[in-house]
């Protein structure tokens, strides 16, 4: 396998179990129970890109408003609003239901800022665009094409519930170049958090399950644990 040009997620143990990180210009969705850590690592993302790594990013939003993530990047210490006033990131609120005009909204944001990431999250509310399978497939599949025509890597979040595994997964886990799972399940007396790598199109991936851990300074995978040797 030719070696991708990778785009560095920077989130500890993320960009080792996908020996290197995410291969350039993917769209990969991010799939999780609820509060399993989607949004902290999507920011994660985000904010590092800027800071490590000098890539500009975009985070669309379809549920919160901007000063909400703002408040939530805070707490992980990360000042995101500096990074709005230097115009290397930005969070848009959509709340229209026009599928066109998401498009829209996002190659010109992406163009003004020179975005290398985006991320749209929750991006479950895709589903609610569509009637018809055929339709949700050649959308996503065109919005697909127009991030790596105007060259970023983009991350979806989906919220489902893991457990429930009959209807595991949507149109967009299989449409996406990759799918990152977050698990928040219940073991005896506890929840506890987990990642897998369901699939990432152009590099090797880890094929365990490993734990992750949310404090004070983010979201991190412990990419040299395997889940069950940590929760015994
Ligand atoms: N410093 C911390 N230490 C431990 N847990 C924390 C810390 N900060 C936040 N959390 C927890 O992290 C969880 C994950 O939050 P996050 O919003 O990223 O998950 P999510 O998958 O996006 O959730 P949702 O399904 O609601 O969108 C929250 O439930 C929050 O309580
Ligand atoms: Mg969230």
């Amino acid at each position: 396998m030719v070696e991708p040009i990778r785009t560095k997620t920077g989130v500890p143990g993320l960009d080792e179990i996908l020996y290197g990180g995410i291969p350039q210009n993917n769209l990969v969705v991010i799939s999780g129970d609820p509060g399993s850590g989607k949004t902290g690592l999507v920011l994660e993302y985000l904010y590092n890109g800027v800071i490590k790594y000098n890539e500009p990013g975009l985070y669309i939003s379809l549920e919160e408003s901007a000063e909400e993530i703002i408040g939530f990047a805070e707490l992980f210490g990360w000042d995101i609003k500096a990074l709005i006033d230097k115009k290397l990131l930005n969070i848009i609120t959509v709340e229209l239901y026009d599928f066109d005009k998401l498009k829209n909204t996002i190659e010109d944001e992406v163009n003004r800022l020179g975005a290398k990431r985006l991320v749209i999250d929750p991006g479950v509310v895709f589903r609610l665009y569509f009637d018809r399978e055929l339709d949700a497939r050649k959308r996503i599949l065109s919005l697909g094409r127009m991030l790596k025509r105007i060259g970023c890597t983009a991350i979806i979040t989906n919220e489902i519930s893991l457990e429930k595994s009959s209807s595991l997964f949507g149109l967009e886990e299989y449409v996406a170049d990759g799918v990152i799972l977050l698990y928040h399940t219940k073991l005896e007396d506890r929840f506890i958090r987990s990642i897998g790598i369901l699939k990432m199109r152009g590099t090797k991936i880890s094929e365990k399950l490993h734990p992750i851990r949310i404090t004070d300074t983010g979201v991190k995978v412990l990419a040299k644990q395997e889940l069950f040797e940590d929760v015994k």
